[in-house]
């Protein structure tokens, strides 16, 4: 039994807000190799007025979770797939890449130095971690940077949408956040800028977030502003939207193998056409801070689509969930490799 202390918060009704916790992970990559890697307690970041991250968005990050369980310990779940997403990201970016032992090394140190901040087993709070990457350093010409600083930090959160796994009800964009041959597959900053006006329009008119549609002729599903979607077919298929403008999710592959191997669902990546969300009988927003978030209700141009119920949870999406949830936990047993202690 791992001994741990937490610090007194009100761990059951924790939102997704920043806080500042008391160490982050820094390093920094200059002439070609990462220097002065540690943890510092500055959660302020100092850099040159003509970064290429402040006017040409050089910025890549990701987002993954620590989870306590019920023996004490700590469970990071796959975060070799966020070392390779990022990696993937900075590729795009001309950013150099962080190693993946560094990578986990750094999540690793940030749990550990903040573990009075990992929330206790039972409140279903986790404590989220923010890797980045930014382009610094003297510069004014559209030219990738010099210098480039790769950084941790990490808080303690809850639900993403409001309520967590209750339905809440989305709508379509008329935006796009990405373009095909774009970046929208990266993690980069400039997707998220994109999302921001769209996001607030969804917001103002009560939903939870943006459905985007694909960017050629707006017929089928793409992705939420930060998350993947899935659907229930009415005949028992999983099916989640596959484009080269949606980001690879972690949690998107999870549940793709998890209803194949686990459930025996027929588990595809295809198609979802909005003109055709009658086959559906669920759907959801999966992703790392939306963990699985049931749609409710779909509002697009002026039909309100209802999958499952814009109360209830569909059963389907209930099973995924406390699999997922279970495995990440440490309550369920994990694929090969999906767990890494922290
Ligand atoms: N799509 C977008 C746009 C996101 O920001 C995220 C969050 O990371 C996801 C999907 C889900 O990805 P993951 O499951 O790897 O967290
Ligand atoms: C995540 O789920 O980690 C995300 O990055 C989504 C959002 C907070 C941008």
């Amino acid at each position: 039994m791992t001994k741990h202390q937490t610090v007194d918060l009100d761990w059951e009704n924790l939102g997704f807000e920043y806080m500042d916790l008391p160490y982050r992970y820094r390093a920094f990559w200059k002439d070609g190799a990462w220097h002065k890697a540690g943890l510092t307690e500055d959660s302020t970041v100092a850099m040159n007025e003509g970064s290429p991250v402040l006017h040409y968005g050089q910025a890549a990050f990701e987002g993954l979770k620590a989870y306590r369980c019920k023996d004490g310990s700590v469970n990071l779940f796959r975060p070799d797939q966020n070392a390779k997403r990022l990696q993937n990201s900075c590729k795009r970016l001309l950013m150099p890449e962080v190693p993946e032992e560094m990578f986990v090394d750094a999540l690793k140190q940030v749990v550990k130095a903040n573990e009075a901040y990992v929330p206790p087993y039972g409140t279903g709070a986790t404590l989220y971690l923010r890797p980045y990457i930014i382009g610094v350093g003297e510069n004014i010409g559209v030219h990738p940077a010099s210098e480039y600083i790769f950084s941790v930090f990490a808080m303690p959160v809850g639900s993403y949408f409001k309520g967590g796994m209750v339905p809440t009800n989305f709508v379509a964009s008329d935006y796009d956040r990405a373009a095909h041959k774009g970046t929208g597959a990266s993690k980069v900053g400039g997707n998220y800028a994109a999302s921001l006006y769209p996001g607030e329009k969804a917001h103002k008119a009560g939903f939870s977030d943006a459905i985007y549609l694909d960017p050629v002729e707006h017929r089928k599903i793409e992705e939420v502003g930060s998350a993947n979607f899935f659907g229930i077919t009415k005949d028992g298929k999983f099916v989640t939207p596959k484009s080269p403008s949606i980001l690879p999710s972690v949690t998107k592959y999870s549940l793709l193998y998890l209803a194949k191997e686990r459930f025996g669902m027929e588990a595809v990546e295809g198609d979802v056409y909005v003109d055709e969300l009658d086959n559906f009988a669920e759907a959801g927003a999966c992703g790392t801070a939306a963990v699985i978030s049931p749609i409710g209700g779909f509002q697009v141009g002026d039909d309100f689509h209802v999958f499952y119920s814009t109360t209830e949870v569909g059963p389907v999406t209930k099973k995924l969930y406390d699999e997922l949830v279970g495995i990440q936990f440490g309550d369920r047993p994990a694929p090969e490799g999906w767990i890494v202690k922290a």
